[in-house]
């Protein structure tokens, strides 16, 4: 078991090139076995999901092998459908290889992935789209068991633009017969992400970033080489810190307008902000000021991961602000440990209300899921005093280094065994060893 451990009170400065987007590269990943062939992923992040995908892929006779910073994977001998439990598990949204598997196979089983930290997430919409194209689906004893002898275009009209159906459905499609379009879809960049990979291997995909996406199926389709777009709820993160402790950064490789609610927040609350072509520059005071109601939205609306990084950039801001959570149900579970911290936060269901506090101490506090670890962070790096930080295994997730990436901007963050920060407490001063130097 490992920790964080945070002295707060640093400003950042500095610039940080940002990481391969997780929620980009996971759909690439299982439209990778669309095709029988040689792919090249570049800029792919190294995460625990990542490691999830590729287990995956391996156990469905796929190869993967890193070569620097890219991934490569060859499908030609992808001999299996099933994707086993413990497998399924390890990620929730591994529920996308379905509609791939599928495609590629005609027949897909996997188990039903439960609820997770977020609240129920049902795949109810996932399941309809694939069953409009054709697809047989069966569950018993928690294994879904999809089968399609033919797979046919149609026309697929999601109730809720889900990113994951939206998903789904444009990977099954490209194994139909026919046109395929999808009504009322996501337009999260990493969907139109996904078309550019698939385009790349020969399908026709047209739409994405749009509502209405189009899938002319059954196309010739042969290995390709992407390169993963850059993360943005990892570069709204960063954002976030350096509002929050004060400073200045600089964060390359991102797209200003897939950061636009983000970075429109923060200037509300009192930031300078500068975009350039594909790098986003951020200073701050280091005191921000309360902002209008944060509604979380389907994309290009404030998006729901991004969520706990604002509230805890907001946490020692003048005045209060209201968050109003519409994606996921159970989205504040990080509340109940920034409140360890000394922050001031109401919870009424998908209501929030922040009041800053005019000081954060240091506290011993869990991650409670991805994006909530992220917050702690956040708002150790603000406290005075230590913070410690405990299963990194939901940061771990989706941040490439976190505490590697934070200490380039000058925060004092580093990480160790649990066991070694033990034994440290009793023999030594917590500065020194273990911190980098700032
Ligand atoms: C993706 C992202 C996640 C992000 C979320 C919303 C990935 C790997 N994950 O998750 O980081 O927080 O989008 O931007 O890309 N729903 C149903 N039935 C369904 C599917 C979804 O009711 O069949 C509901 C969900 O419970 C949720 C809403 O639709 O309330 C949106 O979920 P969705 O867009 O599907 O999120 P994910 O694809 O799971």
């Amino acid at each position: 078991m490992q920790e964080l451990f945070v002295e707060g009170g640093n400003r950042l400065h500095g610039e940080l090139t940002i990481q391969g987007s997780k929620n980009g590269v996971l759909p690439v990943l299982a439209a990778t076995i669309v095709c029988a062939g040689e792919c090249r992923i570049e800029n792919c992040p190294r995460l625990r999901d990542v490691d999830a995908s590729i287990a995956i892929l391996r156990h469905l006779g796929c190869c993967t092998r890193w070569d620097g910073g890219a991934l490569l994977v060859d499908t030609t001998h992808m001999d299996k459908n099933e994707v086993p439990d413990a497998l399924m598990r390890e990620m929730r949204s591994s529920v996308i290889f379905l509609g791939a598997i599928l495609a590629r196979r005609g027949e897909a089983a996997l188990s039903y992935p439960g609820g997770c930290e977020l609240g129920p997430r049902p795949i109810d919409m996932h399941l309809a789209a694939l069953r409009a194209l054709g697809a047989e689906i069966t569950e018993r004893g928690g294994t879904l068991r999809c089968r399609a002898r033919v797979l046919k275009g149609t026309e697929i009209v999601l109730p809720l633009p889900s990113v994951g159906a939206t998903e789904n459905a444009i990977l099954a499609a490209c194994g139909a017969e026919g046109v395929t379009t999808v009504y009322n879809a996501a337009r999260e960049p990493e969907i139109a992400e996904l078309q550019d990979f698939l385009n790349a291997m020969g399908a026709d995909v047209r739409g994405a970033g749009g509502s209405i996406v189009t899938v002319a199926g059954k196309r010739a389709l042969h290995g390709g080489t992407h390169r993963v777009i850059a993360d943005r709820i990892v570069a709204a993160t960063y954002l976030c810190a350096a509002a929050a402790c004060g400073g200045e950064v600089r964060l390359l490789g991102v797209d200003p307008v897939a950061l636009s609610t983000v970075t429109a927040a923060l200037y509300e609350a009192g930031c300078r902000v500068e975009s350039e072509a594909d790098a986003v520059a951020l200073q701050s005071a280091g005191s921000l000021r309360a902002i209008p109601p944060v509604r979380t939205a389907p994309y290009p609306g404030f998006p729901t991961d991004a969520q706990p990084a604002l509230m805890a950039a907001l946490l020692r801001s003048a005045g209060s602000t209201v968050f109003i959570e519409n994606i996921f149900e159970n989205r504040y579970r990080h509340v109940g440990e920034l409140a360890r911290l000394g922050a001031d936060i109401r919870v009424a269901g998908r209501v929030a209300v922040v009041s800053g506090v005019g000081a954060l101490h240091g506290a011993s506090v869990r991650c409670t899921d991805l994006r909530g670890g992220a917050a702690l962070v956040l708002a150790g790096l603000q406290a005075e005093g230590t913070t410690r930080i405990s299963e990194l295994e939901h940061i771990d997730r989706g941040y490439e280094s976190i505490e590697r990436k934070l200490a380039l901007l000058g925060a004092k963050i580093g990480r160790r065994e649990e066991t070694l920060w033990q034994e440290q407490d009793e023999t030594e001063d917590a500065e020194g060893e273990g911190f980098p130097s700032s």
